[in-house]
């Protein structure tokens, strides 16, 4: 397969380029292709005529893309239907990487793909905008919404809650906030399989299993054996600039559809932190 894998740097994207590296792959970062110069993408995807295009670059900064509005649209939406555009254009298939936060949070079970989209965070808007552009001009598009992101290269909320329990006796983490942490790794297995499985429509593709953030850090905490102590504190004790949804779990039956089964969050917090460097 061709693939060309745009938002190579980034966390998730770092984890493409080692699950891709059978394929013929073409890895590029921002500095290669600006998703919001139309030209630029047209020339990257023209030059490189893959089977795939994996879209995996996004302006990822939640609370930042509140203050942002604009350039969260520019990148996350117009950049990802430049990028709709060139692969029509050239016949390739195109895998858009979305998010949990299409959703409002209000259901109390899983959410399914058909479920209604209700962002309620900048953010979540643009992303939530974007899946219904990418679905009109390609209908054939592969939308893979995750959450909860965590890898090796760059900043996840594994490696923030161990710099700090290793310089405080305590943290207060939110409680009141569901979803599924994913591991970077084995989210990239998951779409290069969706990938050679000719994957379309909406997938939802997490790590199984479900927490909350303090849960999660208890569960970091107590695998590096440290004797912090995390408290639970509510979202409201914490305003961000951004809302969160409540529940933003992911049902797992469009991977399943596919043959795809993915770890538990534990099993993946435990390899990811065998493999710290
Ligand atoms: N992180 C999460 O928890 C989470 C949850 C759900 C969904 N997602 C989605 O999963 C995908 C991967 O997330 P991530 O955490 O790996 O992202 P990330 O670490 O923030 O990386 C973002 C990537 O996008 C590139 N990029 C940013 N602005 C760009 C622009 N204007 N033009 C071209 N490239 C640009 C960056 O390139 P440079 O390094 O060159 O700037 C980088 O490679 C994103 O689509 C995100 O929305 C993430």
């Amino acid at each position: 397969m061709r693939v060309t894998l745009l938002g190579s740097s980034g966390l998730l994207g770092q984890e493409l380029v080692r699950a891709l590296n059978g394929e013929q792959l073409t890895s590029l970062s921002s500095k290669d292709a600006d998703l919001r110069d139309p030209s630029q993408v047209e020339r990257v995807i023209h030059d490189s005529r893959p089977d795939w295009i994996v879209l995996s670059a996004a302006f990822t900064d939640v609370d930042g893309c509140e203050a942002n509005r604009d350039r969260a649209f520019a990148v996350n939406c117009d950049g990802a239907v430049h990028v709709a555009n060139a692969a029509a254009a050239v016949g390739s298939r195109l895998m858009f990487l979305s998010t949990d936060y299409v959703f409002d949070g209000t259901k109390p079970s899983p959410y399914e793909t058909a479920d209604p989209r209700h962002p309620i965070s900048v953010y979540g808007e643009s992303k939530a905008r974007a899946e219904e552009r990418l679905l009109e001009i390609l209908p054939d598009v592969c939308v893979v919404r995750t959450s909860w992101l965590f890898g090796h290269g760059g900043k996840c909320f594994p490696a923030t809650i161990l710099k700090l329990a290793a310089v405080r006796p305590e943290i207060s983490v939110v409680n009141d906030q569901r979803g599924s942490p994913t591991f970077t790794r084995d989210l990239a297995w998951a779409l290069a399989q969706l990938c050679s499985k000719g994957a379309r429509g909406i997938v939802h593709a997490t790590n199984s299993g479900n927490c909350t953030w303090f849960e999660f850090a208890k569960e970091i905490v107590a695998v590096s054996g440290l004797s912090t102590t995390v408290k639970p504190v509510t979202t409201a004790e914490f305003p961000r600039p951004a809302r969160r949804p409540a529940n933003s779990v992911l049902s797992p039956s469009s991977l399943h559809a596919y043959g795809i089964h993915m770890p538990s969050w534990q099993d993946a917090l435990r390899r990811y932190l065998e493999t710290r460097p």
